[in-house]
């Protein structure tokens, strides 16, 4: 099979498409010959080195596939051979016309679903859903600031964030990225490249600010919004696509009652249970046209180091896949 191999840790250029063997599947896995796959920042992360759980080279970046059960290992209960599903790897493994996954990380693909919705949904969905819900705990009428809103979390937690009944200010670096945000229905719209940018949060929330804060960027534009973050208010932070952590002083929380909560998609969900619930919540709601999964750029899988040049460029909106 062919696949994406780093033979070391760096940018996009070390991003090899190579013939691999087709694995077999251990106990608890399955193999799945993918229809199309996710591209997530994250991959950049690990690619570069610059990650906690980034895997010692060579390996195979990527961690999110839609496609056909081709085999199943021992004791797998739930999937057959032959089944359209989704699957999740824990740290990479995806860019590649085969990938195992874990049973546990898997749910059914619907066959009417697009492959590049059912590659789209699982790491952004789940981000977006336990971001606002398992940790932000957002109640109807807040209003929540949301970062990289045009991106690929950003898009879906705009989306589910509207459909619990919260009010969406949408936060990104270009006005053809809060012309997106503001299609999926985000009720303002603010471009934090600008450096009055929490003044305009203050203004629209009546100089009160966000009750919830999703954060992702770090950085400059993380120390900005606690100029901007509403006593009693909550941040989840759960990204720094700045490269630079976000820093929360005591004071800010002290003096406000405010709280903060990071979030690892990949922790939350070894509650299996709980990932499910999550995933069928998706599920409904892109059934039933409440989620739209944007698609920003489909790139053939041997060209997967385009794809990440353009998402570390800034250049993309909504979610990027490769195509096998
Ligand atoms: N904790 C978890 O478990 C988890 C799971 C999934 C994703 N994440 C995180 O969630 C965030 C969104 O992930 P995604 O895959 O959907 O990516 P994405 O939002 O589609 O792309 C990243 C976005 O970050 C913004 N950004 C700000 N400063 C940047 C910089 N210096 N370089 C590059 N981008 C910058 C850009 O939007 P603007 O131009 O609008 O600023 C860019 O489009 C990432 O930080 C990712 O690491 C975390």
């Amino acid at each position: 099979m062919r696949a994406i191999v780093c033979h070391r840790h760096g940018g996009p250029e070390v991003m090899q498409y190579e013939e691999l063997p087709r694995p077999r599947p251990a106990a608890g896995q399955m193999l799945i010959e993918a229809e199309a796959i996710g591209v997530n920042y994250v991959d950049l992360m690990r690619s570069s080195g610059r990650h906690p759980t980034a895997p010692e080279p060579p390996f195979t970046p990527g961690i999110e596939t839609c496609g056909r059960v081709a085999e199943t290992g021992a004791d797998v209960k739930r999937f057959r051979t032959g089944e359209r599903v989704i699957g999740r790897c824990v740290t990479h493994g995806a860019y590649a016309e085969c990938v195992l996954v874990e049973e546990r990380f898997t749910v059914s693909c619907p066959e009417m679903l697009p492959a590049e919705v059912g590659a789209a949904l699982f790491v952004n969905g789940q981000t977006a859903w336990h971001a606002l819900i398992t940790m932000g705990q957002v109640q109807p009428g807040e209003t929540v600031l949301i970062t990289a809103a045009a991106g690929g979390v950003g898009t879906c937690a705009v989306q589910i964030a509207k459909i619990l009944g919260a009010k969406v200010m949408a936060a990104a670096g270009s006005e053809e990225k809060l012309r997106l945000a503001e299609n999926l229905g985000a009720d303002a719209l603010v471009n934090y490249t600008r450096d009055e940018w929490p003044q305009r949060v203050l203004n629209v929330t009546d100089g009160r600010g966000a009750e919830l804060i999703l954060e992702s960027v770090g950085g400059a534009i993380a120390a900005q919004s606690l100029g901007c973050w509403a006593p009693g208010g909550r941040m989840v932070i759960f990204g720094k696509a700045s490269g630079e952590p976000a820093v929360i002083t005591g004071d800010s929380l002290l003096f406000g009652n405010r709280s903060v909560r990071g979030l690892a998609v990949g922790m939350v969900i070894e509650n299996e249970e709980l990932m499910r619930r999550a995933m069928s919540e998706l599920l409904a709601w892109v059934a039933d046209g409440r989620l739209t999964l944007q698609i920003g750029g489909r790139y053939p899988l041997a060209n997967a180091a385009d794809a990440h040049r353009d998402l570390k460029a800034r250049k993309t909106q909504g979610k990027l896949v490769l195509l096998p």
